[in-house]
């Protein structure tokens, strides 16, 4: 008996004693792996051993659960909490990780020879770091070779690779490391075919384009012509006056060396919003991002003149995310690693005060994005959400799916093809409509993630549609997975200065902006009444906001070669629960 429990004594300093040097970091796992490199993207050459760059380490947040139902119970209308949103620190200490995978992940550097003192860069939880590594070292630690990718349409390079492992006992520690799988195919949502080159006559009629239009008589030109009176009637939102300016606040986050341009602002104003003439807008760099005013960009303009002509006075904030220089073979200096959304993700939830409506109009095809790191996207935009933002998204311009749709995990088949970020539970995604009165346009993209289940908000919204489609359509789509969009608005034909010259500009990135200045308008009045700010939209909205939006009930979106889902009443993959309706809306959450 004595023995015994000696024996168990000195057996439980052993291992108590057992140095974190003596860990098994040679017995390593795959994380994550691509079977072919994404599509357009091919092996280009090998980076230099010594090429420097920044590895990002996002360590496992010890309290997501926490987090995630805090969220949720803030965003829910009924509960106890709703409106109570989460300071800063709040947020961070719940996505600090365990001390347990700071001390694993740390041991793991000091093996390879790098001082966590060192690192460039720690979140303010902690559950970011960032250290600057050779190629070299970042192939010994990820058990993995680099290569540099071009990228044939864009013609940019990025050093990437096909996989990467970490060891075993890592696994649970460490939700992503980037640079490694994610390729960013980033593209704006903005449908090219679809800016036209404006006609003069159309030019030309300042006056009624500035002019009010009652919501009692929209006309049928701004189903094809949308100006900002349009959309002011169209959703209600005409007679509404900002008051709380002096806090409220819409951000467009805005990448792909997209700059937006104040002297056009003024020149969409002058002939489209006579009383914001004078109005401006912020731009805030981040992370190397530019503001060249030589060189507008559509997707920039688009956004910020819509947010502006239904939200002004509001003050709007243009972030520029930088995605350059891209990799330059003969230099050792670090090159920005091009992962927009966690540069610019790290950065505003870095900021104490952030604005309560963001809109970004860019994303992938889902399944382009490793489910690591858009799983870890997802969850910051969670963090937004429980601070009390509303995160507006466009659901993309392909319908269900553009081009052959064929899996990227080799075996080829033909399945619709969801986007990212487009698809994370904890955004609002925003889809397209046409024509007065509005029917779903038929680019509109909409779908059902096959990384996110769905959440719960949606499910007896998305249900009937469910039922009704039967088997149509099954085993292209994934039922079970989260539904988008969730909303709609206009999404052709709208009216944008660019270069002095206006020009006409469709897709479903006309219609995110739009969304984002009716929610500002709605927080305005929130904030004016001693109110919170909405937050994450996606509980209200499928609940006891529900009859603020203007069901559409015709159209389809089709794509894969497929017909594609057709709207109906109720909620539909096509145009979500329908287009806001202000007044209605102000009356709901009042
Ligand atoms: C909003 O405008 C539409 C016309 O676009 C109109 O039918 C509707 O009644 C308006 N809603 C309210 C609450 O006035
Ligand atoms: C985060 O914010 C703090 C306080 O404003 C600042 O000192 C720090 O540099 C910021 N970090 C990043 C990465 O922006
Ligand atoms: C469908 O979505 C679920 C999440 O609800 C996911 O776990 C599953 O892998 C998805 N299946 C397919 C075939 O995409």
């Amino acid at each position: 008996m004595l023995w015994l429990s000696t024996f168990v004594l000195v057996l439980v300093q052993l291992s108590a004693a057992k140095p974190l040097a003596g860990k098994r970091w040679d017995d390593v796992a795959v994380k994550h792996a691509w079977v072919e490199p994404p599509r357009g993207w091919e092996l280009h050459s090998t980076p230099p051993e010594d090429h420097l760059f920044d590895m990002r380490i996002a360590l496992k947040q010890n309290k997501l659960d926490e987090l995630i139902s805090s969220l949720f119970e803030v965003s829910d209308p009924t509960h106890a909490r709703y409106g109570k949103h989460l300071s800063k620190e709040e947020v961070d200490a719940l996505v600090a990780p365990h001390p347990d995978s700071v001390e694993a992940v740390e041991a793991w550097l000091e093996h390879h020879g790098i001082n966590p003192a060192d690192a460039e860069f720690r979140s303010a939880g902690g559950e970011w770091i960032t250290i600057r590594v050779s190629i070299a070292q970042a192939e010994r630690m990820l058990n993995t070779k680099y290569g540099v990718y071009h990228h044939a349409a864009s013609d940019s390079y990025v050093v990437r690779t096909m996989e990467y492992s970490l060891p075993a006992e890592l696994h649970s520690h460490v939700d992503v490391v980037t640079p490694t799988t994610y390729f960013s195919t980033l593209r704006s949502m903005r449908a090219t075919s679809f800016v036209l080159p404006q006609t003069s006559s159309l030019v030309g009629d300042a006056e009624s384009f500035a002019a009010d239009i009652s919501p009692l008589a929209v006309p049928a030109s701004c189903g094809s012509t949308v100006t900002p009176a349009c959309l002011r009637a169209m959703y209600n939102t005409t007679s509404y006056v900002p008051k709380a300016t002096a806090t409220n606040k819409l951000g467009v986050a805005g990448y792909l060396a997209e700059f937006a341009n104040d002297a056009d602002l003024q020149t969409f104003f002058q002939k489209f919003r006579t009383d914001a003439v004078g109005g401006t807008f912020s731009h805030v760099q981040v992370n190397g991002g530019q503001n060249s005013q030589t060189n507008p960009g559509i997707e920039a303009n688009l956004d910020i003149q819509y947010t502006e002509a239904i939200s002004f006075p509001t003050p709007n904030i243009y972030y520029s995310t930088g995605g350059s220089p891209p990799f330059n073979q003969d230099s050792n200096t670090p090159t920005n690693t091009n992962e927009p959304y966690l540069d610019w993700l790290n950065f505003i939830l870095n900021q104490t005060t952030i604005p309560q409506t963001f809109t970004t109009s860019y994303g992938d095809d889902e399944q382009t994005v490793p489910q690591d790191y858009a799983t870890t996207v997802c969850n910051m935009f969670a963090q937004l959400g429980a601070r009390g933002s509303s995160i507006m998204f466009s659901s993309g311009d392909s319908g269900v799916g553009g081009g052959d749709c064929l899996t990227n995990d080799g075996t080829n088949r033909k399945i619709f093809q969801p986007a990212f970020p487009a698809s994370c539970p904890f955004v609002t995604t925003v889809g397209g409509t046409t024509r007065v009165p509005e029917v779903a346009v038929s680019f509109s993209g909409g779908g059902f993630s096959r990384y996110f289940a769905q959440p719960s908000y949606q499910a007896a919204s998305v249900a009937p549609f469910l039922k009704n489609l039967g088997t149509k359509f099954s085993g292209l789509f994934n039922a079970t997975g989260r539904a988008y969009p969730d909303v709609s608005a206009a999404a052709n034909g709208f009216q944008v200065v660019i270069g002095g010259r206006t020009t006409s500009v469709g897709g479903t990135s006309a219609s995110s902006p739009t969304v984002a200045g009716v929610v500002a308008l709605l927080n305005d009045f929130l904030i004016s009444e001693g109110k919170p700010p909405l937050g994450f939209l996606n509980p209200l909205i499928y609940s006891t906001a529900k009859t603020g939006f203007n069901d559409i009930t015709s159209g389809s979106n089709p794509g894969c070669g497929q017909t594609g889902f057709t709207a109906g009443a109720g909620w539909d993959p096509v145009t979500g629960l329908g287009t806001p309706d202000f007044l209605r809306l102000q009356a709901l959450v009042g």
